[in-house]
């Protein structure tokens, strides 16, 4: 009988890290429930303590989520773990993540503890934890530059307090495969008490090697869970990325040998929802979920995979689910229909207002788009003004005047704390011009650090996507807007940023 590998997502902790790629509430939750579907076992859903924001997240998606073992990270303290434990409470199956630092560089420089402490504060925590919820991971941060003998130390002791799952991070993306690999095997080797718990691995892609490492570390190491995110999506180079990982295991079955709960079709869905909503674009040759992961463009690959597909595939495109990819609706679709593909793509609108709102949505667009795509409905929903609780910046309309050899200029009309407000500048283009129009009322006087348009779907009648990225005090957000004019994309993508500047000022630090 194969081992099963467990799949532990931290697209929604790990992956919201990156800078800009913070996620609301709902869009979490959207996230979630596309998780679920694919048939993640355990959903990192947030870090309760650090921020009230997220501590809602992971409270409802604890509530909503039925099917997936619900997580939260906290840090080694017990008002961590408490508030863990109390945003879980709703949670079919909940476990509690829990972390300290145990390198060298980071006990001296960050903690500014001894390893005593360390060790002492690791068990501490697990004690505690384990009175509250019987599932408790235990995390070395940066365990991969820990001193072997220590971490022996450390994680005896913590499975000795109940830890049911060691987690070894690759924290900064350090390890190479064979010795990532060899690393966990002797670990498990040496410390006595190691068959009482399941091993992880956590690896940071630095260096691009974050899924060998993964893979190493459960072919060498004898791992049987692996800590991944949509897309790869995470801090600096990203993390090990859940769809590369889960279809190298299925794919090469013959070398690997272990079974999978993923439902291995919904996972371009979930790219692109994680995409769309994060603003981090999937580039075209990523592996698996890149436009062009399936496409042969060269005359003697096209005639072979015409004769026989195995020539030049190794995979199907539709077990990821590219097949669903197809025209869905058209401006004659009625509100049934848009509700059933709603429900189908899995988006849930919380009221009948919303679903009114997302249907006037639709049809406008539908007028002038003859075909819509399901990235389409993907995007319109993802748009703050049908589904999110009021946000403080809203789009209402815009105009804009551009000729060859004049100065381009714009008037936006936007909605402040539901006041309709209008700002109006000239600028170095239209896109230029209505950006300026927004700053000229808001002041916000942040920085953009990213400005980038990718077309939904193939052709010029395509919606043009819009990312902006906004910098202020040291806070970083990503704001997106979708319209098929792009100098509207571009005005909604800056008040969706300048809405998450606002939401993103109670947060802490999520490492500390
Ligand atoms: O990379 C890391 O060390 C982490 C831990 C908190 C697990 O994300
Ligand atoms: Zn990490």
């Amino acid at each position: 009988m194969a081992d099963k590998l467990i799949i532990f997502d931290t697209t929604l902790r790990d992956g919201e890290q990156s800078p800009g790629a913070s996620m609301t509430k709902d869009e979490k939750l959207r996230i979630a429930r596309q998780l679920e579907r694919l048939k993640v076992d355990v959903i990192e859903a947030g870090f309760a303590a650090s921020s009230n924001g997220d501590f809602e997240a992971v409270q409802s998606i604890a509530n909503a989520i039925k099917d997936s073992t619900i997580c939260s990270l906290s840090r080694a303290n017990d008002r961590d773990i408490s508030r863990a434990a109390e945003a879980l409470r709703g949670a079919n199956s909940a476990r509690i993540h829990t972390f300290i630092a145990t390198s060298p560089l980071h006990m001296e420089k960050k903690l500014r503890m001894t390893p005593e402490q360390v060790l002492e504060q690791a068990k501490q925590s697990v004690r505690f934890a384990r009175n509250l919820v019987a599932d408790i991971e235990f995390s070395p941060e940066d365990g991969y530059r820990s001193e072997p003998d220590f971490l022996c130390r450390v994680l005896e002791a913590v499975i000795a307090e109940g830890a049911t799952t060691i987690n070894v991070p690759d924290t900064v993306g350090y390890a190479i495969p064979e010795l990532y690999g060899n690393f966990i095997k002797t670990l498990r080797e040496r410390i006595p008490n190691s068959d009482k718990a399941i091993w992880s691995v956590h690896c940071h892609n630095d260096l691009g090697m974050a899924v060998a490492n993964s893979l190493a570390g459960v072919m060498i190491g004898g791992a049987r869970q692996v800590e991944c995110t949509i897309n790869g999506l995470g801090e600096r180079a990203g993390n090990c990325s859940l769809e590369e990982v889960v279809m190298a295991i299925k794919t090469r079955r013959d070398y690997f040998n272990l079974d999978l709960a993923i439902d291995t079709q919904h996972i371009v869905a979930a790219s692109r929802m994680v995409s769309q909503t994060t603003g981090f674009v999937v580039q075209p040759n990523k592996a698996v979920v890149g436009a062009n992961a399936f496409a042969h463009a060269s005359g003697i690959h096209q005639d072979g995979v015409l004769k026989a597909r195995d020539t030049y595939e190794i995979m199907r495109a539709e077990d990821v689910g590219w097949s669903a990819n197809k025209i869905v609706l058209g401006k004659l679709s009625g509100r049934n229909a848009f509700k059933q593909r709603l429900q189908e793509l899995g988006v849930s609108l919380e009221s009948e207002t919303e679903l009114n709102t997302a249907f006037t949505r639709f049809k406008e667009l539908a007028d002038r788009k003859s075909e819509i795509f399901d990235e389409d409905i993907l995007a319109l929903v993802s748009d703050e003004s049908v589904t999110s609780e009021r946000e403080q910046y809203g789009f209402v309309s815009l105009a804009q005047q551009s000729e060859t050899g004049e100065q381009p200029r714009a008037r936006v009309v936007f909605t402040v704390d539901g006041v309709e407000v209008r700002g109006e500048s000239v600028g170095n283009g239209p896109v230029d011009a209505s950006l300026k129009a927004i700053e000229s009322h808001v002041k916000s006087g942040a920085e953009m650090v990213l400005y980038s348009v990718n077309a939904i779907s193939g052709s010029t009648e395509s919606q043009g996507e819009v990312t902006v990225r906004l910098q202020n005090s040291g806070r970083v957000v990503n704001g997106v807007g979708a319209d098929p004019d792009i100098v509207v994309a571009s005005a909604k993508a800056y008040l969706s940023a300048l809405n998450k500047l606002q939401s993103k000022a109670d947060r802490v630090a999520a490492q500390g």
